[in-house]
């Protein structure tokens, strides 16, 4: 068995407002494995975006515990947070926040040059390297505003892999996205995973969803159930020896049909 990466334990968040508590996560216990692509649905509310924040160090918890590459978040400080953030944790967003100043190419090295893990010269040259490996480096001088909304997903991931991040976590990635540039963008996430980056995601989408190793479905901050799909084309993933588009078509039936019975 792989080891856990990322492990929460009665996680719970509360937030108050205007007098009245909101209990948005309940008792949430998960394991998430390294090398894992796992997905997080549910309807909208049932507390999927501030599980992915509370979970990967960005919001604080109300109570539990959250265990990542062996240390316990709730006893670092805000200091040693943000530094493990920026080293072992990767995110986008379906808002896709970029500098806006700044290039293309300047918002994905950034973070490369705030960590000083290596030089200048060997972040441009990664940057360069995952941008071409993304298939879009020929945007490295546009501003942001000069993208489509695929590219500039696809460079929000190249940003959020500059560093070799152990996790990387998605919320709604492909969420702003017509149906083509999902399907690359979710390409480029299966890769990621598959080089060895463990992914942790939020999304609507079922067809995105079916390409994930496990599905947790949450239901008013509390997971109801989950299904596991395996990785495409492993021993565990049952539909076989079939052609790609066929194995994710199974993979989306089995995915649908669980869905329905949790209400989805
Ligand atoms: N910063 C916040 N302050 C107060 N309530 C919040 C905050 N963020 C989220 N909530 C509430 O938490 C619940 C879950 O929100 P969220 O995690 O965004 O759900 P999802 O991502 O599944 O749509 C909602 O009822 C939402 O109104
Ligand atoms: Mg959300």
């Amino acid at each position: 068995m792989a080891e856990i990466c990322l492990e929460a334990k009665d996680l719970c968040k509360t937030y108050i407002v205007d007098g009245f508590s909101n209990n948005v996560l309940q008792n949430i216990n998960l394991q998430i494995e390294e090398g894992e692509f796992v997905s997080i649905m549910g309807p909208s509310g049932s507390g999927k975006s501030t599980l992915l924040y509370t979970i990967s160090g960005m919001d604080d918890m109300t109570a539990g515990k959250v265990i990542f590459d062996g240390k316990d978040l709730s006893e670092m400080n805000e200091k040693q947070l943000t530094k493990m953030r920026l080293l072992k944790m990767g995110f986008i967003f379906q808002q896709m926040y970029m500098m806006k100043k700044l290039s293309i190419m300047d918002n994905i090295v950034l973070p490369g040059y705030q960590a000083g893990l290596v030089s200048r010269d060997e972040v441009n040259k990664k940057a360069e390297d995952l941008m071409r490996k993304l298939g879009i480096i020929e945007t490295a001088g546009r501003e942001i505003t000069e993208v489509s909304g695929g590219q500039l997903q696809r460079a929000c991931l190249a940003r959020a892999l500059i560093n070799s991040p152990k996790v990387l976590f998605a919320d709604e990635p492909t969420g702003a996205l017509n149906s083509k540039a999902s399907m690359e963008v979710l390409e480029e996430l299966v890769k990621a995973n598959k080089s060895g980056t463990t992914v942790l995601m939020v999304t609507h989408s079922e067809k995105v969803a079916a390409s994930s190793d496990r599905i947790i479905y949450l239901v008013d901050g509390d997971v109801q159930g989950e299904l596991v799909l395996g990785k495409i084309g492993s021993s565990d993933d049952e539909t076989g020896k079939k052609s790609d588009a066929e194995m994710l078509q199974i993979r989306e039936r089995k995915l649908r049909k669980w869905l329905e019975e949790m209400g989805w």
